[in-house]
């Protein structure tokens, strides 16, 4: 089964930070594979925007070697990068100067959908917003959209969040988590709100507890000086596991409509207590094959900044109190694995017998890699002999299902940025949740800065620091294999 490509109108779309990291590694490559796809007009245009004195053929040699390094597959096809290409333009920009900006305006089409990425740090996202504005570049079709970190804390979120409602309402602001994304999360919706099976046991009473896993085997190299201001928690738990968190957590929401589902996620945010001390492990990795440690890697010895974090949350509502939550991420781990299981109670009575080889359901949500979905079940093991008992997955896998045309789902970024053209701010986080995730975060760092807190280091290559084995082995559990 080939997936379905729905064309989307036609577009303008202004990147800011044009021959930034993001645009080179994501954000070009997404809208080139969509242009391949076949899901644009004609006549979209894709404007780069930034300080470096380029002019529109430098810059589509940039872009050109961007499509051959981080799209490979389909920048062999030489006609479909020329065809990308004759779309690309640049207009050279500083977002604090005057310089450029009647030229990007006068470059936009009237009457359509134009949409500008903010892919630059959000110490410029006021003076953007304000030269849009100044140049009278909004019309009811802008858009804009912010990549995180969206604020390093409550405060300085809700600062950025002011700013931009200074110029733009809350409908054109697209505020990106890319983990919203990926074909599995969105699929966790699916599979939750469309079928009959999972939702009434989808409660304290029959869900055991949950693990949230996101695995990473790379270190931090190329992004020291953000990373070590902002660390494991800051980086991916204050966001891509929160969000993973609200979309297993939430209430079928009325309608698959983006503030049904963001009302929905921002009460699991409301809901979350605040983490006991005791129920957080921290850990730093270790050095591997001629790489340096997480403190070698950063250049500061001292470094207190977590490079993985392991915790325990609690949701205080009556779907959830009594059900623990485990989300664990780090870097330098011994897989690329993230993964939601759902660990089902047990049976209240086992008719085989104590020991006869079976064990309580697994729901697994496989986002990366090998995207599907397994539910572990337990049948009799074939042959005669007796009531011998086996667990078995049954399997989901997408290639296996779906046919392997769907092996490789589209990047979270291609998806994305349709949405953001359709104008479905679904798969966005709203203001309000961004600040209700800052607030259940910020007292867990202060605690740690309160305490002087030092992470416990951790074998590169590793599951993590040994006592996130504990967090779960005082409560009787353990944590699920982090395989590939
Ligand atoms: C980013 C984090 O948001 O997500 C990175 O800043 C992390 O530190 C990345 O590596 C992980 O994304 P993915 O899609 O590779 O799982």
């Amino acid at each position: 089964m080939v997936s379905r490509v729905i064309p989307v109108d036609p577009f303008d779309l202004v990147i800011f930070g044009g021959t930034g990291d993001l645009a080179r590694r994501k954000i070009l490559p997404a809208l080139f594979r969509r242009y391949c796809a076949g899901q644009w007009p004609e006549d979209v245009r894709i404007i780069g925007a930034a300080r470096s004195e380029h002019d529109d053929s430098a810059y589509r040699a940039l872009v050109a070697d961007a499509l051959r390094e981080f799209a490979p597959e389909r920048a062999k096809d030489s006609p479909s990068v020329d065809g990308f290409l004759a779309r690309v333009s640049y207009v050279r920009i500083d977002a604090e100067e005057q310089a450029g900006w009647a030229e990007l305006a006068g470059q936009l089409t009237e009457d359509r959908v134009r949409a500008f990425y903010f892919s630059v740090g959000p110490r410029l996202f006021g003076a953007l917003a304000g030269q849009i504005e100044a140049h009278g570049m909004v019309t009811d079709r802008t858009r804009i959209v912010v990549e995180k970190p969206f604020g390093h804390d409550l405060q300085s979120a809700r600062d950025l969040n002011a700013t931009l409602a200074g110029h733009f309402d809350e409908g054109q602001i697209y505020r990106i988590d890319h983990y919203l994304g990926k074909e599995t999360v969105q699929n966790l919706m699916a599979v939750r709100f469309g079928n009959m099976l999972f939702e009434p046991l989808w409660n304290s009473q029959y869900v055991d507890h949950i693990q949230i896993t996101v695995a990473e085997t790379v270190g931090i190299a190329g992004r020291e000086g953000y990373y070590d201001r902002a660390g494991a928690m800051r980086d991916m738990m204050q966001n891509h596991l929160m969000q993973l968190l609200c979309l297993i957590a939430m209430e079928p929401p009325a309608k698959f409509d983006p503030d049904a589902v963001r009302d929905e996620k921002l009460k699991v945010i409301r809901a979350l207590d605040q983490v006991q001390p005791h129920h957080i492990v921290r850990g730093q990795y270790g050095p591997s094959d001629g790489e340096p440690d997480y403190r070698g890697a950063v250049g500061n010895p001292r470094s207190a900044t977590e490079s993985y974090i392991a915790l325990r949350a609690h949701i205080s509502n009556w779907r959830w109190a009594g059900t623990p939550f485990y989300l664990r991420t780090g870097k330098r781990l011994v897989a690329r694995s993230s993964v939601i299981n759902v660990m089902f109670k047990d049976a209240p009575h086992s008719i085989f017998g104590a020991d006869a080889g079976r064990h309580a359901n697994v729901l697994s949500i496989r986002l990366q890699p090998n995207e599907g979905i397994t539910l572990k079940v337990t049948i009799k093991e074939p042959g005669p002999g007796g009531m011998r008992l086996i667990d078995v997955p049954l399997d989901m896998s997408f290639a296996e299902a779906l046919g392997p045309e769907n092996q490789d789902p589209p990047d979270a970024y291609e998806r994305l940025i349709m949405d953001v053209i359709r104008g479905n701010q679904t798969l966005f986080m709203r203001g309000d949740e961004v600040e209700a995730a800052w607030a259940w975060t910020d007292p867990i760092i202060a605690g740690w800065q309160a305490r002087g807190d030092v992470p416990k280091p951790y074998d590169s290559g590793s599951t993590g620091p040994g006592d996130a084995e504990l967090l779960m082995k005082r409560d009787g559990r353990h944590w699920q294999g982090i395989k590939p």
